[in-house]
């Protein structure tokens, strides 16, 4: 027996959203499990993030059935540690067809909180499950549909950032000057995608709490940005911790934002590739 379960790519943070908000994207990795002969629990092939998924989902109390023995893999397109969920895709994608096989013990809310937990912020979690703009926290969770006018263009540079390390490089505490206004940008951020007026969050992608303090991860992060924007987009965020790049644009040529994205990442001495995409 064996099922297969395709979860989006999700962009975190959005610039302003540190931890609370994300954005499915139309890339997709799809994860197969197969429940294997014998009593034995065993996971093929072995992997810590599946061994504690597995274990998470088979203490649940509305889980009736003992661990069996599963084999497990992965194919895609969405690429790991560049702030593109992927550790939200193979979660998900497991936990999910566990589930399945199981006969959906759990629902999405249940699977949204112990995903959450097992990540340890909700913001890849909610749009890789729920589709669309997530705002997420641990008690409430919000979606927001997006239309096809809206396209990410992300610049994926060839290395890869660590979200454990790029949140050691977070300080202890930010001015209240600049959490007033980071607030005022992710309240603007999300008014634009609720009314589906994307071209007024321009500014709003600016952010205080995170990327100022990671932008030594992605050399030539801002430079990348403006690039972008020039070139005719909204505006530009560290998708996640990083390392990827996306400018959003509604009415831009996404090929030329490409261009200009490639370019200056090409003057850190760093290549990458760009792919365009709209939201789940
Ligand atoms: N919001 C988290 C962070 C996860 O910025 O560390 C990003 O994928």
């Amino acid at each position: 027996q064996s099922v297969t379960i395709s979860v989006p790519a999700t962009s975190a943070n959005l610039g302003p959203g540190y931890d609370c908000l994300g954005l499915a994207l139309s890339l997709y990795n799809h994860t197969t499990v197969t429940i294997l002969e014998g009593d034995r629990p065993h996971i093929e092939p072995h992997h810590p993030m599946v061994e504690a998924i597995s274990a998470l989902f088979f203490q649940q109390p509305d889980v009736e059935e003992a661990p069996f023995p599963f084999s497990w893999s992965i194919k895609g397109d969405v690429p790991q540690s560049r702030g593109l969920g992927s550790s939200v895709t193979v979660r998900l994608g497991i936990m999910m067809g566990l589930n399945e096989l199981c006969g959906r013990p759990l629902d999405r809310e249940r699977l949204y909180a112990l995903c959450s937990e097992a990540e340890g912020h909700p913001d890849n979690v909610a749009p890789a499950l729920f589709g669309g703009f997530a705002v997420a926290s641990k008690e409430q969770r919000f979606r927001f549909p997006v239309d096809d006018r809206l396209k990410a263009v992300i610049l994926i540079p060839e290395y890869e950032v660590q979200t454990a390390h790029a949140r050691t490089a977070l300080p202890e505490s930010v001015p209240h000057s600049d959490a007033a206004r980071n607030t005022s940008h992710a309240c603007t951020l999300v008014s634009a995608f609720a009314t589906g007026e994307y071209e007024r969050m321009g500014a709003a992608l600016e952010d205080f709490l995170h990327q100022p303090y990671r932008r030594h991860l992605v050399p030539g992060l801002f430079e990348i940005v403006d690039a972008g924007v020039d070139a005719g987009a909204i505006g530009g965020y560290l998708s996640g911790s990083g390392s990827a790049v996306a400018c959003l644009t509604t009415s831009g040529d996404p090929a030329a934002i490409a261009s200009a994205m490639q370019q200056e990442l090409a003057k850190t001495g760093a290549t990458g590739r760009t792919i365009v995409v709209t939201a789940d």
